[in-house]
């Protein structure tokens, strides 16, 4: 007669809330209940927040820079897990999150182009692949584009996705995994009656855990809609420096998202004249057709950033977990950080992440 096997998970009982319902709260709650905790994910408003404004573009690579090792690696840990990760999204929710696969990085003058080769130098020691691509190959990779770009870097595999199809499927494979969403604002940690908390409230973090050294930068992007007949969209996110300021084109299924400002503005998610016209024109200046197509959205969000630019992630006490700090890269750090606060969850760290751990700055203890 065979003995009949009762598989205990290690958290089984365990409770945890997550304060927090943008694509970092969501994926923690998600991962963690698949980890076999009880999971409640607080959130007035899950999805709202800088999550749902957010470009979606995954870049850690076009973005790398001499010195910034760190943040490289940190990027290039959760790109790796992006296709595992959205690919198990995508079969769960049968929506497609990848809108494409590769970034393109253009330079309009000769200061950018010398980045560029400094950008494909730094991947190359860290190895990874970039490619500098001449005026010519820029046109034929992407044909409206600027007759004026220079020079380009094509990144393989800095995929983007579609942030408002990515938080559709996160909630309902949270909802899927046992997580229990209550709309309610979390004024007071120590209110809550769980084992464990996952703070993961973006810039209002410091909020609740005071000291947190995350402050708001507000971003505002704009959504522009295919209309018949215009040129056709960029097949890659494109990326450049126009007039000083970084601009960026990021493809979606009905048009493209243009992104972004960066102002250090308090909680002012306002969107402003001056934002949408710099918009518009680094974007006319990147592809001259853009104008062709409709003006269907302008949105500000607030960047949860940290000083180094590295997110915050990991225990904070024997009690509470932080996830915060992304800036930048909310949706490109959502899978790897999602693995980090479940192995901290645990007791343990992942060593991809140390360079977010808390302890690099001093977070006062409660
Ligand atoms: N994800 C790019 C930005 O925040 O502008």
């Amino acid at each position: 007669m065979g003995s009949e096997v009762i598989v205990m998970h290690s958290n089984s009982g365990a409770t945890v809330s997550v304060v927090g319902g943008g694509v970092i709260g969501l994926a923690c709650a998600w991962r963690a209940a698949q980890a076999g905790w009880h999971v409640t994910l607080h959130d007035p408003a899950v999805g709202s927040g800088a999550s749902h404004v957010a470009g979606g573009m995954l870049a850690p690579l076009s973005e790398g820079w001499p010195g910034e090792e760190a943040a490289l690696a940190v990027g290039a840990a959760s790109l790796d897990r992006w296709p595992g990760f959205g690919g198990e999204l995508e079969r769960a929710s049968g929506l497609s999150l990848f809108t494409t696969t590769d970034s393109l990085t253009v330079a309009l003058d000769a200061a950018d182009a010398e980045d560029l080769h400094t950008i494909a130098e730094f991947l190359g020691r860290a190895g990874r692949t970039a490619r500098v691509l001449t005026r010519r190959e820029v046109r034929e990779h992407e044909p409206m584009l600027a007759r004026g770009i220079r020079l380009g870097l094509l990144t393989d595999g800095e995929s983007a996705v579609d942030n408002r199809a990515l938080l559709t499927a996160l909630r309902g494979a949270a909802a899927d995994a046992g997580v229990e969403i209550r709309g309610e604002q979390v004024a007071d940690l120590d209110a809550l009656e769980s084992d464990r908390v996952v703070l993961a409230a973006g810039h209002a973090s410091a909020r609740l855990w005071p000291g947190l050294q995350v402050r708001p930068v507000k971003g505002e992007i704009l959504r522009l809609r295919a209309r018949p007949g215009v040129t056709p969209a960029p097949t890659r996110t494109v990326r450049g420096v126009v007039h000083g300021r970084p601009a960026y084109l990021v493809p979606r299924a009905d048009g493209i998202v243009v992104g972004a400002t960066q102002l250090e503005a308090g909680e002012d998610t306002q969107v402003t004249v001056a934002g949408v016209r710099d918009l518009v024109a680094d974007a006319e200046a990147l592809m001259p057709a853009i104008g062709e197509y409709e003006f269907h959205e302008a949105a500000a969000g607030l960047r949860p950033c940290s000083p180094d630019n590295i997110p915050i992630v990991g225990a904070v006490s024997d009690r509470v977990v932080v996830a915060t700090g992304h800036g930048r890269n909310g949706i490109l750090m959502t899978p790897v950080t999602a693995d980090a606060v479940v192995a901290a969850l645990a007791g343990d760290e992942l060593p991809e992440m140390a360079p977010a751990s808390p302890t690099r700055f001093a977070v006062p203890a409660r």
